[in-house]
C-alpha cells in the first residue's frame, strides 16, 4: 500500500506546539497499523515572514497542490506581522490554499464530549443530556466578504501580480472609503449547500436519526444572502428526505446558545460561519476543542479553529485536542476518499481515544480546568491509541 502524502504546516505560535502532538499521534498510527504517511513539513506564517521576508518558501503552494493527499495546518497569524499593503502575513498559506485549491466547504463539528465542562454554565455532561450539543457547521469558504482578500492571497501564492486594494469614493459617503465587496455566486452557493445536504444524509445513515439542515443568512437585508437562501430552497426541494430550518444570523446566535439541541447540520456564508463557529465553540468546551476540515473537489486541509494564541506561545500549555480531532477528521476523509478500511479503523480508534480520555477523567489543560501540559495530553491520547491499535492490528 502506498503511503499517504501529508504536508504539515505548523505556522505560528501555539500552532507549532499542537502540530508536534499531531505528529506524535500520527507516528503511533504509522508504527502500529498498516497505514503509512510520507510527511513533508513546510515552515510558514507571520513569524516566518518577520524572520525571512517571505510567507513560506517558494514552491510551497505547488507542493500543496501537486504532492499532497492531505494538508495539516497549525495556525496562521502573528501580531504586527503585516505585508506592505496591510494584509495579514501568512495569509498566502491559509487563504491562498482555501482559494487556490477550491476548498469550498469548511466543516466545523461542534460536539460536547461527556466529561468536558460547558463554557457558559460550567456543567459537565454527566448531569446534562449528552445529546444537547452535537452539530456540524458548514461554512462557505471561498467567497462572500473574504472574496477580495482570498483572491489577493491566491494570486500571491501562485506568484501572480497582486491586485490593488480597492479604495473608492462611494455615492452618499464623504471622504476616504475602504470597502470589501461581498459577492455570493450561484455556483459557490450550490456546491456548499449540496455538500451540506449530502453531509446530513451521511450523518443520518451513521447516527440512525433524522437530520435537518439549517440555512443561516441575512436574506432580509442583503442580496447575496437572498440568492443563498433561494438556492437553499431549491436544493431542499431536491432532498425531501432531509428536514430544513432557516434563520437570520442575528436571531441564530441566540438560538444557537439557547437551543443547540435543535441543530444538526448548519450551512452559512463565509463571514457568518467564521463568527458563528467561534461562538459555538463555547458549547463544546471552548476553542481548544474546535476542529475543522477545509474540503474541495480534490484537496483537503485540516486545522484547529483556534489560531496561534501568541499569549500562550512557547509555554506548552494549550489544548492539543482541537488539532488531534482535526487529525481524526483527516483519517476519516482520507479513508472515505480512498476506500481504505484500515485507515477508517484508525479514525475510529482515534475518535474512541479522545472520547474515552474525557469520559474516564484523563488529564486536561488549563482551559478545561486542569493543569496538564500540551504534551502530557498529547502523550495520553497517543498511549490510548497505541493500546487499541495493538489489539486491533496485533502487530508486534
Ligand atoms: C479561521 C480564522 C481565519 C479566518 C483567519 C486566520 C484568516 O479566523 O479559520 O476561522 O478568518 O477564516
Ligand atoms: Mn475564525
Amino acid at each position: 500500500m502506498t503511503a499517504y502524502r501529508l504536508t504539515v504546516l505548523p505556522g505560528d505560535g501555539t500552532g507549532r506546539e499542537v502540530v508536534a502532538e499531531a505528529l506524535r499521534v500520527i507516528t503511533v498510527f504509522e508504527e502500529n497499523s498498516p497505514s503509512s504517511f510520507d510527511i513533508t513539513e513546510i515552515p510558514c506564517g507571520g513569524q516566518y515572514y518577520l524572520e525571512t521576508g517571505e510567507e513560506w518558501p517558494a514552491g510551497s503552494f505547488e507542493h500543496c497542490r501537486d504532492n499532497s493527499d492531505a494538508i495539516l495546518l497549525g495556525a496562521i497569524g502573528w501580531p504586527d506581522a503585516r505585508l506592505p499593503n496591510g494584509d495579514m502575513a501568512g495569509g498566502q498559506t491559509i487563504l491562498g490554499l482555501r482559494s487556490g485549491l477550491k476548498l469550498f466547504a469548511n466543516v466545523r463539528p461542534v460536539k460536547l464530549y461527556r466529561g468536558v465542562p460547558h463554557k457558559v454554565h460550567g456543567i459537565h455532561q454527566q448531569i446534562w443530556n449528552p445529546d444537547l450539543v452535537d452539530m456540524v457547521m458548514i461554512r462557505e469558504n471561498t467567497e462572500g466578504l473574504y472574496h477580495s482578500l482570498l483572491r489577493r492571497m491566491e494570486q500571491k501564492a501562485k506568484g501572480e501580480k497582486d491586485s490593488p486594494i480597492i479604495i473608492d469614493e462611494f455615492p452618499g459617503l464623504d471622504g476616504e472609503v475602504a470597502w470589501d465587496p461581498r459577492p455570493i455566486s450561484r455556483k459557490g452557493s450550490e456546491r456548499v449547500i449540496k455538500f451540506a445536504f449530502d453531509f446530513a444524509r451521511h450523518r443520518q445513515r451513521k447516527m440512525g436519526a433524522p437530520q435537518t439542515v439549517t440555512c443561516v443568512d441575512k436574506s432580509n437585508v442583503t442580496r447575496g444572502c437572498r440568492l443563498f437562501r433561494s438556492i437553499f430552497d431549491e436544493i431542499s426541494e431536491e432532498n425531501p428526505d432531509i428536514g430544513t430550518n432557516k434563520a437570520y444570523i442575528d436571531a441564530f446566535t441566540m438560538w444557537l446558545m439557547r437551543d443547540p439541541e435543535d441543530l444538526d447540520v448548519v450551512v452559512l456564508p463565509n463571514m457568518f460561519g467564521d463568527i458563528a463557529t467561534d461562538l459555538a465553540s463555547v458549547l463544546q468546551g471552548g476553542m481548544g476543542m474546535a476542529a475543522s476540515a477545509n474540503l474541495g473537489p480534490k484537496h483537503m486541509l485540516f486545522e484547529p479553529v483556534h489560531g496561534s494564541s501568541p499569549k500562550y506561545a512557547g509555554l506548552n500549555v494549550v489544548n492539543p485536542i482541537a488539532t488531534l480531532q482535526s487529525v481524526q477528521m483527516m483519517f476519516e476523509a482520507l479513508a472515505y476518499r480512498n476506500e481504505d478500511e484500515n485507515l477508517d479503523m484508525c479514525a475510529d480508534i482515534l475518535q474512541t481515544a479522545i472520547q474515552q480520555h474525557f469520559e474516564e477523567g484523563g488529564c486536561v489543560t488549563y482551559d478545561l480546568g486542569g493543569s496538564a501540559s500540551t504534551s502530557e495530553v498529547g502523550q495520553a491520547i497517543a498511549d490510548r491509541c497505541e493500546k487499541m491499535l495493538r489489539e486491533q492490528f496485533a502487530m508486534a
